[in-house]
């Protein structure tokens, strides 16, 4: 018998080291998921399938073990033992020894004990008991102060958190940085369209850096123009303003030299030189270059107008994109 149920442990347990195997090349090579193939799906079904046969074949094994011992030699009958009958009253003592978590938790005492809970003094007979203070309220009661001195430790003795000033002063200075990175994002969404005449320092500063490395090679380093035309005269070849400017310098004109720099400047860089070539204007430089093109009239520095549909429409609609 022993030798039976030894080998189909072993076997048992071969076939379970069988079964991870199979199990972990499987679902290796895909995880997430269970990433099983059909085949291998099957293959684990028959392996647990195997497994349950197994349990059974051993549970039925032992059964018939002990019934075959029983036909060999019958162990005889007892009639089972007789318990006494008890009271309630006994009953309840026997119950009684452990409180449940529910009376500990109320400190609630046994009625047996209310004797010893009766305070010295009665009212029309009406007897006051001194009972417990609940446990559920002691540990309230003690936990607040503990939490006082741990908070009034972290807090003001060894100054690890920080107090309420300290934390309006933070979440200001996150959200200021929230705010230039908004800034950030949505000045990089601008167009011609959208593009605004600015001209603070900081603008035309960055906007003369851009201006410096890229443009001047052509339009002269004060843009008096030399391939290029003279950009600080009134004189322009696909509109002034600062909108027509922006268009000409993101699409550039390519048939003529000018090169599209949308994939170059980001779109707030073109912004920024685009504004600075708006303060060139009437700066009257040396050696200027003789106007070209139409005299752009400008009502206002701020105007947003196109110069028309058909204006540099002709040349860049092809160059576009
Ligand atoms: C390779 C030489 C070259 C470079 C570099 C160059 N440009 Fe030009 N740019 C030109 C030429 C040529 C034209 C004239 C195009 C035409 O005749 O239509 C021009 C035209 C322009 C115009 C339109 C002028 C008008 O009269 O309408 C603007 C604005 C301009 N450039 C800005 C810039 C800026 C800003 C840069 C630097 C980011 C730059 N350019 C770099 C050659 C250049």
């Amino acid at each position: 018998m022993k030798k039976i149920n030894l080998t189909i442990l072993f076997s048992a347990l071969s076939l379970s080291v069988f079964a991870t195997d199979e199990k972990a090349v499987a679902v290796m090579p895909s995880s997430p998921g269970l990433g099983l193939s059909q085949t291998n799906l099957l293959i684990v079904i028959l392996l647990i399938f195997a497994f349950v046969l197994l349990f059974v074949s051993i549970t039925l094994l032992n059964a018939f073990k002990v019934m075959y011992r029983e036909q060999l030699n019958p162990t005889p009958y007892s009639a089972p033992e007789k318990l006494p009958v008890l009271d309630y009253g006994s009953w309840l003592k026997q119950k009684k020894n452990k409180p449940s978590v529910w009376e500990k938790l109320l400190s609630l005492k046994p009625i047996e004990q209310e004797k010893d809970l009766e305070i010295d003094h009665a009212y029309d007979g009406i007897k006051e008991l001194n009972n417990p203070v609940p446990a559920w309220f002691n540990v309230l009661f003690f936990g607040t102060m503990i939490f006082a001195i741990c908070y009034l430790f972290y807090y003001h003795i060894g100054g690890y958190g920080d107090l309420q000033d300290q934390e309006y002063a933070n979440e200001m200075v996150k959200a200021q940085q929230d705010k230039v990175a908004f800034l950030e994002k949505s000045s990089n969404t601008i167009d011609e369209n959208s593009v605004k005449f600015d001209n603070t320092q900081a603008v035309l500063e960055e906007g003369k850096g851009i201006f410096n490395t890229n443009c001047v090679v052509c339009h002269g380093d004060k843009g008096q123009g030399s391939i290029g035309p003279n950009l600080t005269d009134e004189f322009w070849l696909h509109g002034g303003g600062v909108n027509n400017v922006f268009k000409t310098i993101k699409y550039g004109v390519p048939d003529k030299g000018m090169i599209s720099w949308e994939k170059t400047l980001s779109p707030k860089q073109i912004s920024a030189v685009a504004n600075f070539i708006m303060s060139l204007k009437d700066s009257k430089p040396e050696g200027a270059k003789a106007p070209q093109g139409d005299k752009y009239e400008e009502k206002d520095p701020q105007d947003n107008a196109m110069k028309s549909v058909d204006d540099s429409l002709s040349i860049t609609d092809a160059t576009k994109k």
